[in-house]
């Protein structure tokens, strides 16, 4: 069985592993709503295929396991990186009940995908060397030492995900920490044919997803490192840093 990372949307932004697994699946599992039909496509045409867009978690393993046993090469889909946000968690342990060996594939996830479509390092000497992925609280909690009001206090590239219904509060929560103006990126559908990519600020942010009614398949990127000078520059690659395969002897890079 293979847990495998279907990226952010575009079949090319696929793992080559990943393609491998998909082309050689026997059974197809994966979710219709947040999986790309171009990359389900990928798997032969006699491969059973089970959306799960309705199934709760209970069904998935069922079938899961059903499939397994039948000895097929089974393949569960995950948009992005299964190990974020996706039940990686306790499909795992209930697969490890039954005994199933899994493989999981990694994908690229949402942020990766958004920050290349928008040309953007999140980490800039000397203005931000931090990246935090999170997502607001919402219907399913997240623990109090993890409250966007804190997080925001680093001031960090931060990658909210899951966040547009809930974007009014986060966005109250996030200005007790970053300016008003620092620059956000909302991505909807990022690597899709029908991708959005604006750039605002945190004092617009909420206002611009009400205008715009991007509800699904969002995500904020709020970093200082959008609006970072020209002139901020990596010391990797200043004259007057020597490391080991450049001008220095024992100073190797960390
Ligand atoms: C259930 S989570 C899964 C995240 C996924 N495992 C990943 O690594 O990207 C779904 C959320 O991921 C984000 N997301 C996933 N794909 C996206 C895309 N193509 N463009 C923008 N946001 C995306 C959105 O915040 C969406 O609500």
């Amino acid at each position: 069985m293979a847990i495998v990372g279907a990226g952010p949307g575009a079949p090319d932004l696929l793992t080559i592993r990943a393609h491998q697994r998909i082309r050689e699946a026997q059974a197809l599992v994966w979710a219709d709503s947040l999986v790309s039909p171009a990359i389900a496509a990928l798997a032969p045409a006699d491969c059973v295929r089970i959306s799960t867009r309705s199934l709760t978690l209970e069904a998935v393993m069922q079938v899961m396991l059903q499939q397994a046993r039948a000895d097929k090469r089974v393949v569960r889909l995950h948009d992005g990186d299964p190990c974020l946000y996706g039940a990686l968690h306790e499909q795992i342990c209930r697969l490890a009940e039954a005994c199933v060996d899994v493989e999981v594939v990694p994908g690229v996830s949402a942020y990766q995908a958004t920050a290349a479509a928008l040309g953007q390092a999140l980490t800039i000497p000397g203005t931000v060397q931090t990246v935090v992925l999170t997502r607001a609280s919402g219907r399913t909690g997240t623990p109090e030492r993890e409250a966007l009001r804190r997080i925001a206090a680093l001031q960090a590239s931060l990658c909210l995900y899951l966040s547009a219904h809930h974007i009014e509060a986060v966005q109250e929560e996030l200005l007790l920490h970053y300016p008003p103006e620092t620059p956000v990126a909302i991505a909807f559908r990022i690597s899709w044919p029908d991708e959005r990519l604006l750039i605002t600020t945190l004092a617009a942010m909420a206002a611009t997803t009400t205008e715009q009614k991007l509800t699904r398949t969002t995500l904020y990127l709020v970093s200082p490192a959008l609006a970072a000078s020209p002139t901020c520059c990596s010391r990797l690659y200043a004259p007057s840093h020597t490391h080991l395969f450049r001008g220095g002897h024992n100073q190797a890079t960390s």
